[in-house]
């Protein structure tokens, strides 16, 4: 088979895999005529310019989103960032994982016992957006425009057009503001208050700051975790042995979503922008030139993952980089994680079997986000 030298069409999305390899293997480095991009595919390279923040920006990660995100470099980054940490701990996650195991068994609890099933309008949509609207505090008489706003502003909203998103995005962003004055007088431990309150430095967020990073929030973890938990069902629908497997000894659920996200990551690919030259593999990658590092590709790099293409459970070397790597790591990991593991700890003591339905099943028409914008299974008592 030739080479394929092309990064956006509709096969990458179907089977991204096979041309990812013969990147890797005879050209790490190559210029998207379309684009004018830089492709790195191995997982060594990938790597290394993750880490190397001082040559590579992530200013290009935020050009899309005209927000106050974390997509800025240092030292901005590093202060924003300390405002999410001071969120996300540990404690907080602890907090709310009786919350989440609660949502999750209540979801699973109401797919219908026999039939098809299309587990992401069911289960792994949902979850994400009640957990984090959770969090947020965000009341329950507005759950409903909340995940109405939420998916148009990841795009997922079949049919929306870019003025309706526009204003999906305006109207939530209302919704936002009215609320900073309320959580500002009376805070609690959501974390709406914990971003309205925080300083900097002695100083708080501007008003436009707390709006765009609880919408960085949401946009981050909702459809990600979506198809974190799609790609792992839709492996296990394939794997019936692994099924039992994982019911026999639920303390492998760990294994099984660190072992999807390596084999299919939700994330593909991140950007970053040359701040000088940079010469790699013969290639020169000029100053402002775009890069694009293929996790979804370095994930299975040979010289790093023993027999790359198989699924297994029992893995000893080799590190995943579907989170991200160094200080844009992803800061919703342990939560996506968490609320894999009680998703599938609910559905594993549910269901015997699970199987394919026949309903519909499509994967998301996007080169960035790998996951099932529908997925029909089956589960047996
Ligand atoms: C399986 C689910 C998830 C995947 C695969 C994922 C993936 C990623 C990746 C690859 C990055 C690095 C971006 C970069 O280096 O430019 C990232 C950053 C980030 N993620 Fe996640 N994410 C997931 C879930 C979540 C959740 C649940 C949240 C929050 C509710 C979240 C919030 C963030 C934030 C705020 C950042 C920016 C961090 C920074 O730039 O310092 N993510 N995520």
């Amino acid at each position: 088979m030739a080479d394929v030298l092309t990064f956006f069409d509709d096969a990458q999305i179907r089977d991204p895999y096979p041309r990812y390899e013969q990147w890797r293997t005879r050209h790490p480095v190559w210029r998207d005529r379309d684009s004018g991009r830089w492709v790195i595919s191995r997982h060594e390279d990938v790597l290394d310019i993750l880490k190397d923040h001082q040559r590579f920006s992530s200013a290009a990660m935020g050009a899309a989103l005209p927000l106050p995100t974390l997509t800025d470099d240092p030292p901005r980054h590093t202060q924003m960032r300390s405002i999410v940490n001071k969120a996300f701990t540990t404690a907080m996650l602890k907090s709310i994982e009786p919350d989440i195991a609660t949502i999750a068994n209540d979801l699973v609890r109401a797919l219908p016992d026999d039939g098809d099933v299309d587990v992401v309008e069911r289960l792994t949509t949902p979850l994400p957006v009640t957990v984090i609207s959770r969090m947020m505090g965000i009341p329950e008489s507005r759950k409903a425009d909340f995940k109405r706003w939420s998916d148009a502003l990841t795009g997922t909203l079949a049919g929306s057009t870019p003025a309706a998103r526009q204003a999906e995005l305006m109207e939530m962003a209302q919704f936002f503001r009215e609320l900073i004055p309320e959580r500002k007088k009376h805070p609690s431990s959501d974390l709406f208050s914990a971003v309205a309150n925080a300083e900097v430095d002695g100083v708080g967020l501007s008003e436009w700051e707390i709006i765009g990073f609880n919408i960085l929030l949401l946009i981050a973890g909702n459809e990600t975790t979506t198809n974190l938990l799609g790609n792992l069902l839709n492996v296990l629908a394939d794997r019936p042995d692994l099924w039992q497997r994982l019911r026999r000894e639920p303390e492998l659920i760990d294994a099984a979503i660190e072992e999807t996200l390596r084999f299919d990551s939700p994330v593909q690919f991140l950007m970053r922008e040359a701040k000088e030259d940079v010469d790699l593999h013969g290639a020169r990658i000029a100053a402002r030139e775009s890069v694009i590092v293929v996790m979804g590709s370095a994930n299975r790099d040979a010289s790093v993952f023993d027999a790359p293409d198989e699924y297994l459970l029992d893995r000893t070397r080799g590190r995943h980089l579907s989170f991200g790597y160094g200080i844009h790591f992803c800061i919703g990991a342990p939560l996506a994680r968490i609320e894999a593991r009680l998703a599938m700890r609910a559905l594993l003591s549910r269901s015997q079997h699970v199987a394919r339905g026949n309903g519909r099943t499509q994967r998301v028409g996007s080169h960035l986000l790998r996951g099932f914008e529908a997925l029909s299974l089956q589960f047996n008592e």
